[in-house]
């Protein structure tokens, strides 16, 4: 009942241990942008599991207790980011309206927010509109010509104001940042650029797969120098234990030196697998500190629960051919340390034609499992996946 770890998509570790660069960076963003000096948005990118959007609410909880209006965004593919940014921007209207002492302008804004939102095509779950849910009629002309980059600008623009006024800022954070359509992607980065130039006080912070920084690239030619790119990575040794001896501490257990090197060994730094392997490990411990063989006598238990949550449930995404192109990286990743694998040589292991495993590739890489590395190379998004699948062969 009391063991503190927390493996899982988004959970929020027990210790957020290794990124206190990252924070202190933001907190510097927040101070600038409040400021109205001018100040680079954050985008955040790494493999599956390495804490993106653990470390994006993070960032969200800091802007929030600065008295910031937050939203959060989660893109999925084949789908606009209009309606998605709209309730966003509502939420986040939401935390700065009633510090508001000038109705007017409130209303101004909710104005831009509704004709923004109700520019929309896309439809909610329900097959409805989402009416953002207040009585302020829709500002005619504004936030609603139908062109998403220009409609963008504005929106951004009337939210920073608005939160000017109480002396902050809005930041809104998009997960899984890569899944947003390359039009829409291109029509977000403008935007950012033209705030940035005009010293709004808005910020975007995107978190995304490792081939996020080339995507924005790829859709404005300025995006390297619009947004500051952190690589979200697995944890150096001091914080890894850190993440495992520290919130045991909290309920008076220790770790013997030979069982976090025993952890690491296993886990590699790979937050989540700090996570997994800590909580089966905790789970047969008998008393503290916790030793080596406690680690050696969880890991099959820590295992069987990687496979099912971690990686099995991605694998059973892919289709039977998509499953042979993985099968085939894992097995080319093998005398490469799982570094990217060229398409010719999955193409070549396979005897099949590169073009004809365009869709393969194309499907994988849609569904967030490959990403496509340096020139005509692949590599998983997900860390350890070529050994998993390796072993479920064998
Ligand atoms: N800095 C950290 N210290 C300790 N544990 C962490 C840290 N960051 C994340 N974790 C743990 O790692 C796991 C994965 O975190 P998270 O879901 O944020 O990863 P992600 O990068 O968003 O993965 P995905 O790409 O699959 O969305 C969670 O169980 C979380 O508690
Ligand atoms: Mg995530």
């Amino acid at each position: 009942m009391r063991n503190p770890y927390a493996p899982g998509a988004g959970q929020r570790p027990p210790e957020l241990a290794g990124r206190d660069r990252e924070v202190r960076q933001f907190e510097v963003v927040l101070e600038r942008v409040a400021a109205g000096r001018p100040e680079r948005s954050l985008v955040l990118s790494g493999l599956r599991g390495v804490g993106k959007t653990v470390l994006l609410n993070a960032l969200r909880s800091l802007a929030l207790g600065r008295a910031w209006g937050t939203g959060k965004v989660e893109a999925r593919p084949d789908r606009s980011i209009r309606l998605p940014l709209a309730q966003a921007l509502h939420a986040a209207s939401r935390e700065l309206t009633p510090r508001h002492r000038d109705p007017e302008r409130v209303d101004d804004f909710l104005g831009v927010l509704k004709a923004f939102a109700l520019e929309t095509t896309v439809k909610d779950r329900k097959g409805v509109r989402w009416r953002p849910p207040y009585d302020v009629p829709a500002t005619r002309g504004r936030a609603d010509s139908g062109d998403l980059e220009l409609d963008l600008t504005e929106l951004f623009t009337a939210a920073g104001e608005l939160a000017r006024d109480l002396g902050v800022g809005v930041a809104v954070f998009v997960d899984e940042m890569q899944d947003i359509q390359s039009a829409e992607l291109a029509a977000l980065c403008g935007a950012c650029h033209e705030i940035s130039q005009r010293g709004v006080a808005f910020v975007v912070v995107g978190a995304g797969l490792p081939h996020l920084p080339t995507a924005l690239s790829a859709s404005k030619s300025y995006a390297e120098r619009l947004f500051r790119y952190v690589s979200v990575d697995r944890l150096d040794r001091d914080a890894a234990d850190r993440a495992l001896t520290v919130p045991a501490q909290t309920e008076d257990v220790e770790f013997e030196s030979a069982a976090l090197d025993a952890l690491h060994d296993v886990t590699d730094g790979y937050p989540y697998f700090v996570q997994a392997f800590g909580k089966a490990t905790w789970d047969v411990a008998p008393r503290s500190p916790i030793c080596a063989d406690d680690v050696k006598v969880a890991a099959p238990e820590a295992e069987a629960e990687l496979a099912v949550g971690f990686f099995g449930s991605r694998y059973e995404r892919a289709t039977p051919a998509e499953r042979e192109y993985m099968r085939a990286m894992a097995e080319l990743g093998a005398e490469r340390a799982d570094r990217p694998v060229p398409t010719a040589d999955v193409a070549a292991l396979l005897g099949r034609k590169p073009q004809s495993l365009s869709p393969a590739r194309d499907g994988l890489i849609k569904k967030g499992l490959v990403y496509a590395a340096e020139r005509g190379s692949v590599a998983f998004t997900v860390p350890h996946f070529g050994a998993f699948l390796r072993s479920q062969h064998a």
